[in-house]
């Protein structure tokens, strides 16, 4: 664990800025984990009572990018996501730094959810909760083998492909770029993806949401994957709705539902009483302010020194 840096010739605020947090959730966990580790300097909840001229980090993630001109002396921005969709880098000074969170705690916890859900339905885990309301004692088949396809083989995914392969699942990946990995030669374009998807049985999709991926999985995709599992914990428009209902009225098996186009998702969607899915209100990798304070506070400590944060974000890596 990085230790608190109390930088010489530095009283309390004196030269070391604020740090404004905007938390919806946990604020009190946020502002204690920032306390710990930046003892020299003012932590603000919410930009509402922060000094302007003094905030030199904003950390959050639904910031209002439009208010940034208003802090003059703004080193960095960290956000307390892994995505990025929601980033407008119309509004973005463009040397200011802003940094995602990967948090190696954060991917351990979506790799336990992403774990979870294969071994529920390669296990027939949903076939004996059934079984039980009806006081069936039958074992059923046995899939021998499921091979798990990783949809986003970044940071996260490998993480989860393996915790995957610990426990003995095949993996099979597709990113957005050509590249080696240990898990196969990753080739673009459709027919790529198409393989890859047919290849799978279950398919965790990790992938953030650009016009590049927009609906990527969609009909043609769903119907490759046939009777397969959907997990899906990266964005919500990334699959297209109406595609995955008319693949559930048809061979999917089910679909695992962390992320929507919409949420909260909507009271009326007609996935909330889908016998085939499972869904979660977007928990699949929630953001802990204790671990996360550490990973954002050593990129503070970069910005501070003058080096570059990892991994920082811009329009073209976007
Ligand atoms: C959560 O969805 C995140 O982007 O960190």
């Amino acid at each position: 664990m990085s230790e608190p840096r109390n930088r010489p010739g530095e009283g309390p605020g004196e030269g070391a800025g604020e740090i404004v947090v905007i938390a919806v959730r946990n604020q009190d966990r946020w502002v204690q984990a920032f306390t710990d580790r930046f003892p020299d300097r003012k932590i603000v909840l919410g930009t509402q009572d922060a000094t302007p001229e003094s905030v030199e980090y904003l950390v959050g993630w639904k910031i209002d990018w439009a208010q940034l001109g208003n802090f003059p002396n703004l080193k960095g921005v960290m956000l307390t996501s892994a995505g990025i969709d929601h980033l407008d880098f119309s509004l973005i000074p463009p040397k200011l730094p802003v940094v995602r969170l990967i948090d190696p705690s954060m991917s351990t916890e979506i790799a336990a959810y992403c774990t979870h859900w294969v071994v529920h339905y390669a296990r027939s885990f949903d076939v004996y909760a059934k079984q039980q309301q009806a006081a069936v004692w039958e074992i059923g088949p046995r899939n021998p083998e499921v091979t798990v396809g990783i949809l986003g083989l970044g940071a996260i995914g490998t993480v989860v492909a393996n915790h995957l392969t610990s426990l003995g699942y095949p993996v099979v990946s597709w990113s957005r770029s050509e590249k080696d990995t240990p898990y196969g030669q990753h080739h673009v374009g459709i027919e790529a993806l198409m393989q890859f998807f047919a290849a799978s049985n279950t398919v965790v999709n990790l992938l953030p949401l650009s016009d590049a991926t927009k609906n990527i999985v969609g009909e043609a995709a769903l119907r490759a994957l046939g009777d397969g599992v959907l997990i899906n914990v990266g964005r919500g428009g990334t699959v297209d709705t109406n595609a995955l209902l008319d693949a559930l009225s048809g061979d999917l098996h089910a679909a695992v539902l962390d992320v929507f186009a919409t949420e909260p998702l909507p009271a009326d969607s007609p996935l909330w009483s889908h016998p085939k899915v499972a869904i979660t209100p977007h928990i699949a990798g929630e953001t802990n302010p204790f671990t996360a304070v550490k990973v954002i506070g050593a990129n503070i400590d970069l910005i501070d020194d003058g080096k570059e944060p990892y991994p920082l974000v811009t329009a073209a890596t976007y």
